[in-house]
């Protein structure tokens, strides 16, 4: 049985929070936003193992996070890179021939549920059913855009465009491992750089897919994505049975 292992990039410095500590261990309603994304994949039934990318300096403190949530889908906590990029080019060195499917998702993206997870990795297996499409496909977690996006450049709008095929981009984003391997290996020699996993797929001539994600997939980004998040917590529990 090919494994699903899951990259969390945690390795970041959270600039634009502009908070002292980093923003993954800011905690959002009584739990830190690292921990909390840890739980959905830690609770994710189809999820097997976990690589968490930090930085040098915090990896003890993720191992302490870890201990402290009886997490048991850990592999390792590797050492983070100055990019994204390079954080989970470390942490697919940790991976190999026996991790079918790896699926990247941000550690700073916590309020992905568990089931969304599961829901995800099912339809990407769907995707590449030898029986069936047998593809090479990736797939990605997008929203509909919301607002009118235009092309600006010096102050002025180039042009306005059509809404109805513009998406958001969220992670997980999921991939057969040796897709994802090729598509880096091909990043790194011709020195390209995306802001995303699937974009290096893209430039590298390969298909990808999306799956409807959802707006409280939110990414902690500035100090009003933490108001957002107790929102998003608080109306999660009013919603809860009892
Ligand atoms: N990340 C990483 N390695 C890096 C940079 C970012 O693993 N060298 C991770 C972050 O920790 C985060 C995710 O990638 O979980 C998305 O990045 P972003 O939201 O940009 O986080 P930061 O880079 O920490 O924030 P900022 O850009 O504001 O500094
Ligand atoms: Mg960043």
């Amino acid at each position: 049985m090919q494994k699903v292992v899951a990259i969390i990039p945690a390795a970041g410095s959270g600039k634009r929070m502009g908070e002292q500590v980093n923003k993954q261990f800011l905690e959002v309603g009584g739990e830190t936003v690292l921990g909390r994304t840890l739980k959905a994949f830690e609770e994710a039934e189809l999820i097997n193992e976990i690589i968490v990318a930090a930085r040098e300096d915090e990896i003890e403190q993720v191992n302490a996070l870890a201990d402290k949530l009886g997490l048991q889908k850990i592999r390792c906590v590797v050492s983070g890179g100055r990019e994204r990029q390079d954080s989970i080019v470390e942490a697919l060195k940790h991976t190999d021939e026996a991790d079918g499917w790896i699926l990247v998702h941000d550690g700073a993206r916590p309020f992905v549920l568990s089931r969304e997870l599961d829901q995800f990795v099912l339809r990407l297996k769907e995707l590449n059913d030898p029986e069936t499409n047998g593809g090479y496909i990736s797939l990605i977690t997008a929203v509909p855009s919301k607002d009118t996006i235009k092309r600006v450049s010096d102050g002025r709008v180039r042009e306005t465009l059509d809404r109805t095929q513009l998406y958001n981009v969220q992670t997980p984003q999921g991939f057969r491992r040796d897709v994802l391997i090729r598509a880096y290996e091909h990043a790194a020699v011709s020195g390209y750089m995306g802001t995303d996993d699937a974009s290096l797929v893209e430039h590298y001539g390969g298909i990808v897919e999306v799956h409807q994600g959802t707006y409280e997939n939110i990414k902690i980004t500035t100090p009003d994505d933490i108001y957002l998040g107790e929102a998003i917590i608080k109306k999660r529990g009013a919603m809860k049975c009892v």
